[in-house]
């Protein structure tokens, strides 16, 4: 072993205390101070950093090197804090069976079927209903049950979200049903594309790429003979790849024309794909795939982005921090007046041991805690 990697190792023995800081392998994360006493709960955790390693990140979305391990600390501690949800299960299933009855309508449209939108209306009108309007909601906590079609999966996601964020933004409801449908339906176009070209592992081809950019306008085209569509579900298939920058597609769409509920939702679409599994990469989290948002911020409208990141917060809710005092904290409330001092639950002390009582400390208040990283487990 070279001399250098063998430097960086560390004896680890239980019941004697680390002989110095271990950090995460950039070396910016502080993830267990010097002195620590070693328990095999500690052991536990420090194996799951090392496989949870996060590659660096660089301009857009680089494709991390492995798979996160899952971390099971972190989803009892989340659990135990029961935030409250932004859909129930009930609504979660009426929304995977009415995207059922109206993409299933569309795959068979060629051989005679219907295409139906009254099984998704009834679902979305649930969903719409049942929507927080509090900013304080995770906007996802768990890798839920998914439906077996990644486009399915992502539809839903993308309509809860919409709903989620629009009624927070305090729109009609008649406008955040119409959003959060639009959302739903935003990809109809995808379903023409096949799945070894949806889903390949590698580069894509000229012609695989211009098939997949070729969704937009055919989900636009389908839609089109839906009866009693809403026209921002056409605007929204064919503009939500649509960039500010010039750098998106189709060509022939003008960003500016769009409606801003178009832009909203373009923010929206990237930030749920970016946090959902893909045969070629693992989700980001939740605070990852802020950050790549706001590195790209030029590609969107400047007033949907700031909307977006307003409810979903720079550290979105249920996101691990790092303090500078060794603590470790789960940000349960965002700040409106300084998104990065967030309120956070404290949940493990600078030893490493859980919190037995509940601490909450909000940061915009206090002068001793900073945020000093992000932890993807604990
Ligand atoms: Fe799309």
């Amino acid at each position: 072993m070279p001399e250098e990697k063998k430097d960086k190792r560390v004896k680890v023995v239980v019941g004697e205390e680390l002989p110095r800081d271990i950090t995460s392998m950039d070396g910016s994360v502080v993830l267990c101070r010097k002195g620590t006493l070693v328990t095999p709960e500690l052991i536990e955790r420090l194996s799951n950093w090392i496989v949870e390693e996060e590659p660096r990140l660089t301009d857009g979305e680089e494709r991390p090197k492995r798979k996160a391990a899952p971390s099971r600390m972190r989803d009892d501690m989340l659990r135990r804090l029961e935030f409250e949800q932004i859909v129930s299960e009930k609504t979660r299933e009426s929304l995977e069976k009415g995207a059922e009855s109206f993409f299933g309508g569309v795959t068979k449209d060629k051989k005679g079927g219907r295409m139906d939108l009254a099984e998704l209306e009834d679902a979305i009108q649930e969903l719409v209903q049942g929507t927080p309007d509090n900013p304080d909601v995770p906007v996802k906590l768990f890798e839920l049950k998914k439906h077996s079609s990644y486009m399915y999966q992502h539809s839903i996601e993308c309509g809860i979200l919409a709903s989620f964020v629009s009624t927070t933004l305090n729109y009609h409801p008649m406008e955040v049903n119409n959003f959060s449908m639009s959302m739903m339906v935003h990809d109809t176009g995808i379903l023409e594309v096949p799945l070894e070209v949806l889903d390949k592992d590698g580069p894509l081809a000229d012609d695989e790429w211009q098939r997949i950019k070729g969704h937009t306008r055919r989900g636009f085209e389908v839609l089109k003979r839906v009866p009693g569509i809403d026209p921002l579900a056409l605007l929204m298939a064919m503009g939500h790849h649509a960039y500010a920058d010039g750098s998106g597609y189709p060509q022939e769409v003008d960003f500016n024309e769009l409606p801003p509920l178009v832009h909203l939702g373009a923010v929206i679409n990237h930030f749920e794909a970016l946090t959902s599994e893909r045969p070629y990469r693992p989700a980001y989290s939740l605070y990852d795939a802020m950050r790549i948002i706001l590195r790209q911020r030029e590609k969107y409208h400047p007033a949907a982005l700031e909307n977006f990141v307003r409810v979903v917060g720079i550290y979105p809710i249920s996101t691990f921090v790092q303090l500078n005092t060794g603590e470790v904290g789960v940000v349960v409330r965002n700040n409106q007046d300084g998104l990065f001092l967030p309120e956070v639950k404290l949940v493990l002390d600078q030893t490493g041991k859980p919190y037995q009582k509940e601490i909450i400390v909000n940061l915009l208040e206090e002068q001793d805690r900073v945020i000093t990283g992000v932890r993807e487990s604990i």
